[in-house]
């Protein structure tokens, strides 16, 4: 089986790295998938990681490629309303998440995948454990830790707090940048969030606000 990868451009580099690092012969990295929409190659299955929120720009995108060949992996790592309108419940086929972006602790090395295929998980969660041996006991630890503070308060207190702070410090660099003429941020359009219940902007600052979670 020969399977392309193929990412957006400005999302993670390293999706790159890592494809690269396995010199497969059975699949290869070939870069952005728009260059690809229209092609005439029938034969080669197609993975395509969709970052929504891309970072940096917060847009929240989706597939590009359509057809049997092809398979999107969403990557939600900023789909947390304190980022992000949430326009709908998430709910594609292969979906996955961090607490990187969650409550800020990158470092954690937490994450978790919802997948609707059976062989698809069984399949990734083969490689888990062979690649890593499981999530060692003191991230468990640490992330079960977290989660009792972002769940506190019907799991809208942090959202909020999160919110607010990322919108005061998008504004301030709003600001600070329109006394320049040669910088600008770009414009971001509101939209309903389903969690929230109101329209918002996606407000894509950077999110480290870890420091202020007391977890211990
Ligand atoms: C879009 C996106 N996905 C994934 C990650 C990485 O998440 P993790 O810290 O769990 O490796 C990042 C980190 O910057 C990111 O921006």
């Amino acid at each position: 089986m020969h399977v392309n990868l193929r990412v957006l451009i400005l999302i993670l580099q390293v999706y790159k790295s890592q494809t690269d690092f396995f010199r497969s012969v059975d699949f290869q990295f070939v870069g952005d998938t728009s260059l690809w929409k229209n092609t005439s190659d029938t034969t080669s299955n197609l993975i395509e990681f969709v970052t929504a929120p891309n970072n940096p720009d917060g847009k929240l995108n989706k597939a590009v490629l359509q057809g049997p060949n092809a398979k999107p992996i969403y990557d939600h790592a900023y789909y947390w309303p304190h980022f992000t309108p949430i326009p709908a419940p998430a709910d594609e086929d292969l979906m996955i998440f961090t607490f990187s972006k969650l409550t800020g602790h990158a470092g954690s090395r937490f994450g978790w995948a919802l997948i609707k295929d059976k062989d698809v998980y069984e399949t990734m969660s083969n490689y888990m454990s062979l690649n890593v041996d499981g999530v060692s006991r003191d991230t468990q630890l640490r992330a079960f830790k977290l989660l009792k503070v972002v769940t506190r308060g019907r799991g809208r207190e942090i959202f909020e707090f999160g919110y607010k702070t990322m919108k005061d410090r998008w504004e301030k660099l709003n600001r600070a940048l329109l006394m320049s003429r040669r910088f600008s941020v770009q414009e971001s359009s509101p939209q309903y969030c389903t969690f929230s219940g109101k329209v918002k902007r996606p407000s894509p600052g950077d999110f480290s606000f870890s420091s202020r979670i007391k977890t211990f």
